[in-house]
C-alpha cells in the first residue's frame, strides 16, 4: 500500500468522551431540579423532562415556574441589585473573574454536560461553547474594573429579564450574564426548556463563587415562562430566539418602558467569489452551516457563488460533505451531531420536504439512528425560493448563483434579516467594497462563524436590535446617569378659528426638497398668547408620511456622501440660520409665548455646529479578538428615521432630532411639534438656502398621535423616534413590532434640550448602528 493509498482509506476510530461525571453531577442533584432562587435552588415542582436527543434518555426533570416563582425570581434580583451595583465595578469584577475562572475549572463538566443535553459535537461544546463563555466573563470583568473610569455618565439598569435559546445554552446565557452583572445590574434568566442542565450547573458555579445571593437567579419553563418574566417588574429584557417570539416580546412590552434587545433570526449570505481559494471557502462552509447542525441564527445558509466557479465549487463542496462525520456527539471526532429535539428534526424536514425547487445533494456519509438529519446542499434555486428566503434551521444549505459584485449584493440582500454575511475574495478591493454593501450586523471577510467578546454581535432588519459584546454592549446594559422628570403636554394657545382671515398664511410641508400642499388639503390655525394668528400649519396625512419616506428613501447617497461634506452642510446650515438669527427669535417668542427666543436660536445654531463637528470623529473602532484577524466596529447610519419632535422647544428640539441623525448619514421624516409647528415651516426655507440635498430632511406638520402609528408601522422607515409630549410611546413600540425597527421613545419622560442631555452620545449611538467587519490582518 502506497502512503497515499493509506491516507485515502484511513478511518477515524471512535474516541467517545466519557459522560460519568456529567452523569454524576445530575445524579447528586437528584436528577429533578427546581429553580435558582436568591441563592439556593428551590423544591423541584411540577415540570418537564429534559432528554438527550442523541439517544432519547431522560437526563432530568424540570420545574416549569409558576407565576409566584417568577414574582420570587424577581424580587430577588431587585432587592440584592442595590448592593451589587454599590459594590463597584471593581468589586463586581472579583465575582466575574472568578466565575470565569471557576468556568474554567470545570470546562469539562460543562461541555460533557452541554453535549449530552444538546446533541452538539463535543468538538464544538469544548473548543467553542465553554471557552467563548469563560472568554466573556473575562472579558467583562475587565469592563466592570473599568466602569466608573470610563462609562462616568452610565449606571445600572436595575433588574434584567433574560431569555436565552437551546442552540448555544451556556454561551448565550454567559453573553447574557456577564455584561447585565458588569454594569451592576441583576438577573432572572430564563434557558430553553430543551436545554437547561448548564444553566442549573452554572447556578452551581455562582454558589461555588460566592456570588450575593439574588444576582444571579435562574428559572426554568417554557415560553409561558417567557411571558412571564416579560410581563413581570424587570427593567429590561434581553432576549435571543425566533423572530416570531421577539415580534410578540415587542409588542408585550411596548409602553412599559423596559429596554429591550432582540437577536433574532437570520438568513445569512456566504458569498464566494470567482477570486476565491476555493478549498479554504469549502472549509468556511463545514463552519458556517454545518457548526451545531446549522441551529446557528448567524449560519451562512444561503450560499451566492460567482458563475464562472460554481461547478467547481459544488463539486469540491459534495466531495466535502461525504467527509463529514456524523453520530454520537460525545464521539471527538464528530463533525455533525444529533438535531436538538425531534420538534425541531420535524420542522426541517417539512420545510425541505414542503419544497419542490432545485437540486438536492445530501451527505453520503451513513445516517445513524434517531434525531439525525443529512447535512444537505440544495443548489439552483431563485433567490426569492421560500428555502432561500424562510430560515430552516438545520445543517441545510441551499443556494445560487451570481454574475457581478452588484448583483451578489443584490441577492445577499434579498431577505428581511440581516444579522450576519460572509464574503471570500482574495481581491481585497472586491471584499472590503462589498462589505459596507451588505445588509447585516456583523460581516466576515474570508472566514466565518467567529465571534468573540470584543466584538459586538447583533443584527439589522427582522433579526433585531442592540448588540451583544463590545462597548457597544455595554449600552444596553446602562443608562443616563440622573432622575428623569415627568414629561408635560404642550397645549396650542387658542384663538377665534372663525375670525375671517382674508390673507392666507398656510404654511406648506416639506417634501423632497420641495414645499409640499397637504394631500388632504387641511390646515390648522396657530395662535399666539394673545389669541392672534401667526399663521396656519398644514395637516398631513398617511399619504404625505408616504410621499416623505419615498423622498427619503431616494436620497440614499447621503447616507455614503463623506463626513466631511455633511459636516460642511451642517456648518453652513448654521450659518444661515444665525444670519435670520431675529427673525427667528422673535417667531419663537410668539410661538411659545415667552422671552427665550433668543437664547433658543443661539442654542440651536450651536447645535448644529457641534454635531457638523461630530460628523466626521463619531468613529468606529478596531476590537483586538483572540483570533488571527481583527474585527473593526464600524459606525453606520440606521437609514431612515421618523422622529415626532419635541414640544417644549419648537426650533431647538427639531435641530437637535435632525442634526445628529443626518451627520450620521440617515435621513429624516420629521414631524414637526404639534402645538407649536411653524418654526419648523421656516427652518425649511433655511435648508433650502444650505446645500441640503432634496429628501434629506423632510418636515412635516400635523397630528402626532395620528402620525405616530403610520410611521412607526411603514415598512421602509428603519427607526423611528419620539420626543412629542403627548406620549406615544406604547403606540409607536406596538408600530414598530411589523418589521421590528428600532425605536427611540421618551416613555412619558421629559428633556432638558437646552442642557447636556439634549444632545451628545446617546443621539449619536441612536442615529448608527454598529457593524462589525472580521477582516485577517497580521495573521
Ligand atoms: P423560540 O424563540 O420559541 O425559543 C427561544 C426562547 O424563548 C426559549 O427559551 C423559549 O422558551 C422562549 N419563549 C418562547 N415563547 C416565548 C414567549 N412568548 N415569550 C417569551 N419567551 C418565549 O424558539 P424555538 O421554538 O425553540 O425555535 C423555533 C425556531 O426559532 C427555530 O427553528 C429557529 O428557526 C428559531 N430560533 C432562532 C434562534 C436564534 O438564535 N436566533 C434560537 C432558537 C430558535
Amino acid at each position: 500500500m502506497t502512503v497515499s493509498e493509506i491516507f485515502e482509506t484511513m478511518d477515524y476510530g471512535p474516541a467517545p468522551e466519557s459522560a460519568a461525571e456529567a452523569l454524576a453531577w445530575i445524579t447528586d442533584q437528584g436528577a429533578r431540579f427546581g429553580h435558582f432562587i436568591d441563592g439556593a435552588f428551590t423544591a423541584p415542582g411540577d415540570g418537564f423532562e429534559s432528554r438527550n436527543p442523541a439517544t432519547g434518555e431522560v437526563l432530568a426533570t424540570l420545574t416549569q415556574a409558576t407565576e409566584a416563582e417568577v414574582e420570587a425570581a424577581v424580587a430577588a434580583a431587585r432587592r440584592a441589585q442595590g448592593k451589587w451595583a454599590a459594590l463597584g465595578g471593581p468589586g463586581r469584577a472579583r465575582y466575574l473573574y472568578a466565575l470565569a475562572r471557576l468556568l474554567q475549572k470545570h470546562a469539562r463538566l460543562f461541555a460533557v454536560l452541554e453535549t449530552l443535553d444538546n446533541g452538539k459535537p463535543i468538538r464544538e461544546s469544548r473548543d467553542i461553547d465553554i471557552p467563548l463563555a469563560q472568554r466573556h466573563f473575562y472579558y467583562h470583568a475587565g469592563m466592570a474594573q473599568l466602569m466608573e473610569s470610563e462609562l462616568p455618565d452610565r449606571e445600572a439598569l436595575g433588574v434584567c429579564g433574560q431569555i436565552v435559546p437551546w442552540n448555544f445554552p451556556l454561551l448565550m446565557l454567559a453573553w447574557k450574564i456577564a455584561p447585565a452583572l458588569a454594569m451592576g445590574n441583576t438577573v432572572v434568566l430564563k434557558p430553553a426548556e430543551w436545554t437547561s442542565l448548564t444553566a442549573l450547573l452554572f447556578a452551581d458555579i455562582c454558589r461555588e463563587a460566592g456570588l450575593p445571593r439574588g444576582v444571579v437567579n435562574i428559572v426554568t419553563g417554557d415560553g409561558a415562562v417567557g411571558e412571564r418574566i416579560v410581563g413581570a417588574k424587570v427593567d429590561k429584557i434581553a432576549f435571543t430566539g425566533s423572530t416570531e417570539v421577539g415580534r410578540r416580546i415587542r409588542a408585550a412590552a411596548a409602553g412599559s418602558g423596559k429596554a429591550l434587545t432582540l437577536e433574532l433570526g437570520g438568513k445569512s449570505p456566504y458569498i464566494v467569489f470567482e477570486d476565491t481559494d476555493i478549498d479554504s471557502a469549502v472549509e468556511g462552509l463545514v463552519d458556517a452551516i454545518w457548526f451545531n447542525q446549522g441551529q446557528v441564527c448567524c449560519a451562512g445558509s444561503r450560499l451566492l457563488v460567482q458563475e464562472g466557479i460554481a461547478e467547481a465549487f459544488h463539486t469540491r463542496l459534495r466531495r466535502r460533505m461525504d467527509g463529514l462525520r456524523i453520530g454520537n456527539p460525545l464521539d471527538k471526532c464528530i463533525d455533525v451531531g444529533a438535531i436538538v429535539d425531534p420538534v425541531q428534526l420535524d420542522r426541517i424536514r417539512t420545510l425541505v420536504d414542503g419544497a419542490s425547487e432545485g437540486e438536492t445533494y445530501r451527505a453520503a456519509t451513513p445516517l445513524p439512528e434517531g434525531c439525525y438529519y443529512p447535512p444537505t446542499l440544495i443548489t439552483g434555486l431563485s433567490p426569492a425560493s421560500p428555502l432561500m428566503q424562510e430560515e430552516i434551521f438545520g445543517p441545510v444549505l441551499t443556494g445560487t448563483t451570481f454574475r457581478t459584485p452588484a448583483e451578489a449584493v443584490e441577492i445577499a440582500n434579498n431577505t428581511r434579516y440581516g444579522l450576519a454575511a460572509t464574503l471570500w475574495s482574495e481581491n481585497i478591493n472586491v471584499a472590503l467594497d462589498i462589505a459596507p454593501k451588505l445588509a447585516a450586523g456583523v460581516v466576515w471577510i474570508n472566514g466565518t462563524n467567529m465571534f468573540d467578546a470584543a466584538a459586538g454581535f447583533g443584527g439589522v432588519r427582522e433579526s433585531g436590535f442592540g448588540r451583544e459584546g463590545g462597548w457597544e454592549g455595554l449600552m444596553a446594559y446602562t443608562r443616563a446617569k440622573g432622575t428623569a422628570k415627568a414629561l408635560k403636554p404642550v397645549a396650542a394657545f387658542a384663538g377665534d378659528d372663525a375670525e375671517p382671515q382674508p390673507v392666507d398664511r398656510t404654511a406648506k410641508l416639506y417634501i423632497g426638497g420641495k414645499q409640499a400642499r397637504p394631500d388632504g388639503g387641511y390646515a390648522r390655525r396657530v395662535y399666539d398668547k394673545g389669541g392672534k394668528l401667526i399663521g396656519q400649519a398644514p395637516l398631513a396625512n398617511r399619504k404625505d408620511i408616504r410621499n416623505a419616506v419615498e423622498a427619503a428613501r431616494g436620497a440614499v447617497a447621503w447616507s455614503s456622501s463623506s463626513a466631511h461634506l455633511r459636516a460642511q452642510i451642517l456648518y453652513y446650515t448654521a450659518e444661515n440660520l444665525a444670519a435670520r438669527a431675529d427673525d427667528f427669535a422673535a417667531l419663537v417668542d410668539r410661538l411659545t409665548g415667552k422671552r427665550g427666543g433668543a437664547k433658543e436660536v443661539e442654542a440651536a445654531v450651536n447645535r448644529l455646529f457641534t454635531y457638523a463637528a461630530w460628523a466626521d470623529k463619531f468613529d468606529g473602532q478596531v476590537r483586538s479578538v483572540p483570533m488571527r484577524g481583527v474585527a473593526l466596529a464600524m459606525r453606520e447610519p440606521c437609514g431612515v428615521i421618523g422622529a415626532l419632535c419635541p414640544d417644549e422647544a419648537p426650533l431647538l428640539g427639531l435641530v437637535s432630532v435632525m442634526a445628529p441623525a443626518i451627520a450620521m448619514g440617515n435621513r429624516v421624516v420629521l414631524v414637526a411639534s404639534e402645538p407649536l409647528p411653524l418654526a419648523a415651516t421656516e427652518f425649511y426655507q433655511v435648508l433650502d438656502t444650505s446645500d441640503m440635498p432634496g429628501g434629506v430632511v423632510n418636515i412635516l406638520t400635523g397630528r402626532h398621535a395620528e402620525l405616530a402609528p403610520t410611521l412607526a408601522g411603514h415598512l421602509d422607515v428603519d427607526s423611528v423616534w419620539s420626543f412629542s409630549s403627548a406620549d406615544l410611546s406604547a403606540e409607536i413600540e406596538r408600530g414598530a413590532a411589523g418589521n421590528l425597527k428600532r425605536t427611540w421613545v421618551n416613555h412619558g419622560t421629559a428633556r432638558d434640550w437646552f442642557g447636556a442631555e439634549g444632545a451628545g452620545r446617546a443621539f449619536l449611538d441612536a442615529a448608527t448602528e454598529v457593524k462589525t467587519v472580521w477582516v485577517p490582518y497580521g495573521a
